[in-house]
């Protein structure tokens, strides 16, 4: 069954087609991030409207991928929340257009579930699948939320834990703001700590009680700044020593709580997923916790972390296999709690 996903939920407009569940077909993307960087942060109504223009070029750039027309397809998928309600509008009422005239089965798809679906997609065209089986942990770490789930079965899921104030994404992006090294700063820290030391500042750390599984990162955020107020704006070696050591600190919160999720479940595999998981200190942290600790560690391709369409394909085959279709009063929905999509 070939699936049509459609993603449109924050700054990057996505179209991919997707086989079974597991076969990529295609996956376009088109980021806006050039766009929102002069603000610092994604403007609501600059990325409506850059999706209204983005659509159909990528759409069409996704089927020309596939090598197939719409004929080609066997059912339609899009993300209907959560999200900036004007951006996800433009893709569900593109794929309800599409859906209606060509008669095809439509499922609306919860972003989140999509994040936890990324890890079943072929890594690369050929390439096998390597994914967790059922039930796992997975740690969901993206620009708005940071979560623990328990995931007993696809679509099935018991949060354990989840941050009290920031995500992770928004404490990267924060602290990048407050570096002045522009936005989203993610994968600029992650660049920058690469040459830094992770030890040279000890930051605080967050929750450490060790049966609690919430995070909370906007104490750190508060610490830098007044880190900062105090020192001065670095530069060179002094830069990537704090990058490393801020992105360590949130490493280690994330970690540890993984770790007593898995301790507490009796499980023996996590995943990764959200924006935060293409983070190079955090892939190799968690492997390396998970080889001390005896389970296995399931991470997509660091493209597939953020935000795309392949995983709303795939999230949603699981949802048209299982029966479920969306009507044409499919809404998007800015709150959307896991579970419900
Ligand atoms: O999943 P995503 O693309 O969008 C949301 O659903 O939020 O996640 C975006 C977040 C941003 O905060 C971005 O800074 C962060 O993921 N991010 C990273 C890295 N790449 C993206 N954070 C740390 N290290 C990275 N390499
Ligand atoms: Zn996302």
């Amino acid at each position: 069954m070939k699936v049509l996903g459609l993603e449109s939920s924050c700054d990057e407009t996505a179209a991919a087609v997707v086989e079974d569940g597991t076969r990529v077909l295609a996956d376009v993307i088109s980021s806006q991030a050039q766009i929102h960087a002069k603000y610092g942060g994604v403007v609501p109504e600059l990325a409506s409207r850059h999706h209204v223009v983005n659509l159909i070029p990528v759409l069409e750039a996704a089927l020309e991928q596939a090598g197939l027309g719409l004929d080609g397809i066997d059912g339609v998928a899009v993300t209907r929340g959560p999200g900036l309600v004007g951006a996800l509008l433009v893709a569900v009422q593109a794929a309800k257009a599409m859906a209606w005239a060509r008669r095809l089965p439509l499922v609306g798809v919860h972003h989140l579930e999509g994040h936890l679906t990324a890890v079943f997609l072929e890594p690369a065209a050929g390439q096998p699948v390597s994914a967790p089986s059922f039930p796992h942990v997975a740690l969901l770490v993206s620009g708005g939320h940071t979560s623990l789930f328990l995931v007993e079965g696809q679509g099935r899921y018991r949060e354990l834990g989840a941050t009290r104030d920031d995500a992770a994404g928004e404490a990267f992006d924060k602290v990048a703001k407050l570096l002045g090294l522009g936005y989203p700063g993610g994968a600029v820290i992650d660049r920058l700590a690469k040459t830094g030391d992770p030890r040279a500042i000890v930051l605080p750390r967050p929750l450490k009680r060790r049966a609690e599984l919430d995070f909370s990162f906007s104490g750190l955020k508060t610490w830098m700044r007044t880190w900062l107020d105090g020192h001065g704006l670095p530069e060179g070696q002094a830069l990537a020593d704090l990058c490393a050591s801020f992105q360590h600190a949130v490493v280690t919160s994330l970690v540890s709580k993984t770790r007593e999720a898995v301790r507490q479940t009796g499980v023996g595999e996590v995943q990764i997923s959200g924006g935060v998981a293409a983070n190079s200190w955090l892939r190799a942290e968690m492997q390396r916790a998970g080889d001390a600790d005896g389970f296995r560690v399931f991470v997509p391709p660091p493209r597939r972390c953020t935000d795309n369409a392949a995983m709303i394909a795939a999230a949603g085959y699981h949802r048209l296999v299982a029966g479920e279709r969306a009507g044409i009063d499919l809404n998007a929905e800015a709150n959307l709690p896991l579970g419900s999509a």
